[in-house]
C-alpha cells in the first residue's frame, strides 16, 4: 500500500496505525479517509493480525478534526458525500473484525473524536482532550458523531457537549464512560500495547464473535439481540478454539489459542 497519510507498521500480531499529517494536528481530509477504509479493509482479512492500534503523530493532537481548510468551499453535496466518506471510513474500523483500540494521544476534536468513538476501546493519555467543536463552526457533526456519542454517553450529555462545542479533559471523558481508561502522555503506547497483547492472546474467532454480538447486538432490539448472541454461542462450538480452551481449563493449564 502505497500510504501518504498514514503509517501502518506490524509487529506480532498487533498492528499500529498512525495518522500522520502533524502539520495540521492529524487532521482528515478526503485521501486520509479514504486510506483509513483501505488500510482498514486490508487489516480486517489479514490472519497475522489480532489487534489493531489507532493514533496520531507527535504529542499533541490524536485527530484535530476533518480538515477545515478542505471543507471550506465545499458544495452542499459535496459536503454530503463528504459525510458519507468519512462514515464509510469509520464503519470500515467498526466493521473491522479485529479489535481496535484508540491511543489517544492529544486533542480527540470533532472527526478526531468521532473516529476514537468508532473504535472499540479507547486509552486516553492525561494530556488529551475531546468535544465536538462543530458548532462553533457552523456545522454538526457529520462522521456519525450524533449517534455514536448518544449511544456511548447518553442523549443528555451527548446533547451538552455537541451544544455547548466545549472541550472537555480526559478525566471527564472517562468519568462519563467516553474513554476506558487515563494514563500519563509517557506510558501511553506501551499501555495500549500491554492491553492489544492481552486481547490478542485470546482467539480471533470468539473475538470476532463477541465484537458481533456487541455491536450488532446494540442497533437491535434486546430479544433480537439476545438471539443474535446465542446463535454465535453455539457457533463457537464448532471451533478448535472452543476444545482447546475448555480442555485446557479442565486440564488446569494455558490455553493455547490456534484461532479457528
Ligand atoms: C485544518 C487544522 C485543524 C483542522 C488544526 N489545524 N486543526 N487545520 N483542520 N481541524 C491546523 C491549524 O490551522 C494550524 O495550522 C495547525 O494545525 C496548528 O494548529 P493551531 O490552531 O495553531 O494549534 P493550537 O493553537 O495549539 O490549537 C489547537 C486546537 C486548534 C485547539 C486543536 O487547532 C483547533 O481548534 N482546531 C480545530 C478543531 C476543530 O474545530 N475541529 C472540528 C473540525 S469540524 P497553521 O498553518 O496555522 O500552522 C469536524 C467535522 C467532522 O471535524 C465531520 C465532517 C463531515
Amino acid at each position: 500500500m502505497n500510504l501518504k497519510n498514514l503509517i501502518s507498521t506490524y509487529e506480532n500480531g498487533i498492528a499500529t496505525v498512525t495518522i500522520n499529517r502533524p502539520k495540521v494536528l492529524n487532521a482528515l481530509n478526503k485521501d486520509t479517509l479514504l486510506e483509513i477504509k483501505e488500510v482498514f479493509t486490508k487489516l480486517g482479512t489479514d490472519d497475522k493480525v489480532k489487534v489493531i492500534i489507532l493514533t496520531g503523530s507527535g504529542e499533541k493532537a490524536f485527530v484535530a478534526g476533518a480538515d477545515i481548510a478542505f471543507m471550506q468551499s465545499l458544495s452542499a453535496i459535496e459536503g454530503f458525500e463528504f459525510a458519507k466518506l468519512g462514515q464509510e471510513a469509520f464503519m470500515t474500523i467498526e466493521g473491522c473484525p479485529k479489535p481496535v483500540i484508540a491511543a489517544i494521544n492529544g486533542f480527540a476534536l470533532g472527526g478526531g473524536n468521532e473516529i476514537a468513538m468508532a473504535c472499540d476501546l479507547r486509552i486516553a493519555a492525561e494530556t488529551a482532550r475531546f468535544g465536538q467543536p462543530e458548532i462553533n463552526l457552523g456545522i454538526i457533526p457529520g462522521f456519525a458523531g450524533t449517534q455514536r456519542l448518544t449511544r456511548l454517553v447518553g442523549k443528555t450529555k451527548a446533547k451538552e457537549i455537541i451544544y455547548t462545542g466545549a472541550m472537555i479533559e480526559a478525566q471527564e471523558a472517562h468519568r462519563i464512560g467516553l474513554v476506558n481508561k487515563v494514563v500519563p502522555l509517557v506510558d501511553l503506547m506501551d499501555e495500549a500495547l500491554k492491553m492489544a497483547e492481552l486481547i490478542a492472546s485470546k482467539g480471533a474467532v470468539s473475538l470476532k464473535l463477541a465484537k458481533s454480538a456487541i455491536d450488532t447486538g446494540v442497533e437491535i432490539d434486546f430479544h433480537s439481540g439476545s438471539l443474535h448472541e446465542a446463535q454465535l454461542f453455539g457457533l463457537c462450538f464448532s471451533t478448535e478454539d472452543q476444545k482447546e480452551g475448555m480442555s485446557a481449563f479442565l486440564e488446569k493449564r494455558k490455553a493455547k489459542f490456534k484461532n479457528k
